[in-house]
């Protein structure tokens, strides 16, 4: 504990840090696997672990580990020179995913850069470029990124985006067939929403427009930032789904916590990005690398996809009983340990109700509460969560209810 006063934080954030997000006024401290704890050393079950980044949960010990015994060997190499690692952990990751080669980077968004820059480059000698993404969509806060996001607010104020980017409603092959023209290069979406809303595609949708990107040599990328590394009970959800994409990206749990993103690109297509066409400083050094191969131990050797299909069933089974008690919960959504519950009201008063009661979840697109536990988490953590949240949707209803008798009176 740094022993800081909480308020002194909070208020050296403001007078020196661009204040581009939007805060919760918790300062934490400490963290292990589905617990964190504040300042004051309060305990907090953490469902939404680091907005969904410290997917096998805080302070893992085979990530904090490696990180340390990689910290003291090498850091950082540039990537005009070899270390043992990236060759590593792209083989696990092609070995869980498809054939395949793998770019590394940093973030989310930059995987989607690259994404998107091999398939214009891909195309480029046939005069395509456009990308078509899903409205409700997110792919990081670069040009790239808000221009291929499917929400108009991600963009507003940043005008001129990227040209060549435009969207079209998610599950909805009509729409996206009529979009398709020749000047198409890829189509990029999430198989399950997660920013928009938690939203699962269709399986024969993702069928429908596998065939359709095969037959007009269309690059078909799945962003997996957020479903990928066992989140949906499979190493990557599309593997839920029966097809293959020929690009995937990955960020958020692929490092445990440390950060680290990559492009995985089929086989025949990976080489298109050729020495000198792009790169990234940080990207794939030894510290992540060594981070994220023990992220693929801790799920193997711990049987974190087969724990997650078990304790995703009795999440949704306790948030379907939930919801059957309930007058605000309008549906129940997700797969694995990634669950969205929409509301019929605003859900900002419930997400703060589960902070004041000791539980940390999200609230994405007004009234879609985002609960995403650690794969390692329990089945009595989860009716623990499971009694927090009754509460604080008890209490959001008794309000919603005396607003009505008091319109009706
Ligand atoms: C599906 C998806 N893609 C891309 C991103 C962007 O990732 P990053 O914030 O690491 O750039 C996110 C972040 O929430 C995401 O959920």
């Amino acid at each position: 504990m740094s022993g800081m006063d909480p308020r002194k934080t909070i208020r050296l954030y403001y007078d020196h840090v661009v204040p581009s997000y939007a805060k919760t006024p918790l300062v934490l401290e400490r963290g292990k696997g589905t617990r964190v704890w504040d300042a004051a050393g309060r305990e907090y079950l953490d469902f939404f672990p680091g907005w969904a980044v410290s997917g096998i949960g805080h302070c893992h010990r085979r990530v904090s580990e490696a990180i340390k015994r990689q910290a003291e060997r090498l850091i950082h190499v540039s990537n005009n020179y070899y270390h043992e690692l990236q060759g590593v952990l792209a083989q696990e990751i092609v070995r869980h995913a498809f054939p395949s080669k793998v770019f590394f980077c940093n973030s989310g968004a930059e995987a989607n850069e690259a994404a998107f820059k091999l398939a214009r480059k891909l195309a480029h000698a046939e005069g395509r470029f456009e990308i078509i993404s899903m409205e409700r969509s997110f792919h990081g806060r670069t040009y790239a990124g808000i221009s291929a996001t499917g929400q108009p607010r991600f963009r507003e104020g940043f005008e001129p985006t990227v040209p060549g980017f435009l969207s079209v409603p998610f599950n909805d092959l009509k729409a996206l067939e009529r979009a398709v023209g020749p000047k198409t290069c890829a189509v990029i979406l999430e198989p399950i929403q997660g920013e928009g809303g938690v939203r699962v595609a269709d399986p024969a949708y993702l069928t429908a427009v596998r065939r359709l990107c095969s037959d007009r040599r269309i690059t078909l990328i799945f962003d997996e930032v957020q479903t990928g590394m066992g989140r949906t009970g499979k190493m990557f959800a599309f593997k839920h789904f029966g097809i293959e994409p020929d690009v995937m990206t990955l960020a958020k749990s692929l490092g445990g916590g440390f950060p680290i993103g990559a492009m995985v690109a089929r086989k025949d297509i990976a080489d298109t990005l050729q020495p000198g066409t792009h790169a990234t400083t940080f990207g794939g050094s030894p510290l992540a690398c060594a981070a994220a191969l023990a992220v693929f131990e801790a799920i193997e050797k711990e049987k974190l996809l087969g724990q997650t299909v078990i304790a995703g069933a009795h999440l949704f089974k306790r948030l379907n009983e939930l919801k059957r008690r309930s007058a605000i919960i309008r549906e129940v959504r997700g797969m694995g340990l990634m669950a969205g519950v929409e509301l019929t009201v605003d859900g900002k008063a419930v997400y703060e109700a589960c902070l004041e009661k000791g539980l940390l979840i999200n609230c994405t697109q007004g009234n879609v509460l985002r609960v995403m536990p650690p794969l390692v988490v329990r089945d009595k953590e989860i009716d623990r969560a499971i009694s927090i949240l009754e509460e604080a949707i008890a209490s959001e209803e008794s309000k919603h209810r005396k607003k009505e008798g008091s319109l009706v009176s």
